[in-house]
């Protein structure tokens, strides 16, 4: 069983931010500060709406920093105090080389283009980004040579070739099959698409899933409910994406 971590999407962050700025009585987050200098400001304040991936690896000039991390605590200066914009300021400008190089570090390879996708493209955003857009394979290898324009220690040009090619082919694939506009429609709506793109079952393990998720929606979200039509399609397109047999055949 292959396990790589993914960075949280964009979802549960945001909401879990809204619950702590709703819910912290104010001593807490002033509590906060002394305890938070000894452990990364940065990791505890700038990741709740987007990855910390997503600070480090579009490079910057010095300058730039002081005004990027003050519109960022603007956003709401009871979450990021004045006094804690000069200590992020200070960590990010005397850490940033170390942060780059250990992600960088941390890069893995893999056989298997999907999960190199997932692993490279879910650094900034996540992988709902990509899923949401219908594009033709020139348009991807165009957006594909873009991202990596913005991080290339990150996305190397092999990378972004294997990844462009695993992108047109899933456009192609969606173009013939009416099952993509429901998924996109129906299966992004209330968590990233790491969650799903991350697992492969046969016709029967995809039928069990989506049963369950056509409960989970027609209890929770009538506008992410759909019929059984809708569900054999989504099936359909799973098992073609992520069936069983790409287990054994890497690449592409
Ligand atoms: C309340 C949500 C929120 C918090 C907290 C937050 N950011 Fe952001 N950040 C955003 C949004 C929204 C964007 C713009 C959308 C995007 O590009 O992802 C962004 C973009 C960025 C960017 C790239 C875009 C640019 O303008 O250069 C950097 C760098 C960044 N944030 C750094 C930080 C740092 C450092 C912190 C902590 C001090 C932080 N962010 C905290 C919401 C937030
Ligand atoms: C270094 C951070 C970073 C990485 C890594 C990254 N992106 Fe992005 N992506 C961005 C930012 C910032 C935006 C929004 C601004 C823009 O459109 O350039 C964006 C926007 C997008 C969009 C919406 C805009 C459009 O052109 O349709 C798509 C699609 C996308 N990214 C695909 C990808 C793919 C595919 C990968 C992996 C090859 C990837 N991204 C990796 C930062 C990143
Ligand atoms: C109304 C919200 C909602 C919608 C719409 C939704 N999901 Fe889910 N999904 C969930 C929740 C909640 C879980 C976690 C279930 C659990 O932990 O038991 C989940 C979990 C999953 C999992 C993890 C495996 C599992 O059995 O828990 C997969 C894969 C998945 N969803 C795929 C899909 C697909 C494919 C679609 C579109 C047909 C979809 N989801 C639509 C809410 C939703």
């Amino acid at each position: 069983m292959l396990r790589i971590s993914t960075p949280h999407g964009f979802l549960l962050p945001g909401i879990l931010l809204f619950f702590s700025l709703v819910f912290l009585p104010s001593t807490t987050v002033q509590g906060t500060v002394e305890t938070a200098a000894k452990v990364s400001l940065v990791d505890v304040k700038c990741s709740k709406c987007h990855t910390l991936r997503r600070i480090f690896l579009m490079p910057r000039p010095e300058n730039e920093w002081p005004e990027t991390i003050q519109r960022m605590a603007d956003k709401n200066p009871q979450w990021i105090s004045a006094e804690e914009v000069k200590l992020i300021e200070e960590e990010i400008l005397s850490t940033r080389s170390d942060r780059v190089k250990a992600i960088t570090d941390e890069r893995q390879d893999y056989d298997d283009a999907r999960l190199l996708f997932i692993d490279r493209c879910s650094s900034c955003h996540s992988v709902n980004r990509v899923l949401l857009k219908a594009k033709t394979p020139a348009e991807w290898k165009e957006t594909v040579e873009r991202m990596r324009s913005e991080a290339r220690d990150w996305i190397s040009k092999e990378d972004g070739d294997r990844i462009a090619a695993l992108l047109a082919k899933r456009a192609e694939i969606l173009k013939e099959d009416k099952g993509g506009d429901i998924f996109v429609s129906k299966c992004l709506v209330c968590h990233p698409g790491e969650r799903i793109l991350l697992e492969t079952h046969d016709k029967t393990g995809w039928q069990a899933i989506v049963t369950k998720m056509r409960a989970i929606a027609r209890d929770n979200l009538p506008m992410a409910r759909f019929g059984n039509e809708e569900a054999k399609m989504i099936v359909d397109l799973l098992v073609k994406t992520q069936g069983p047999e790409s287990r054994k055949k890497p690449g592409g």
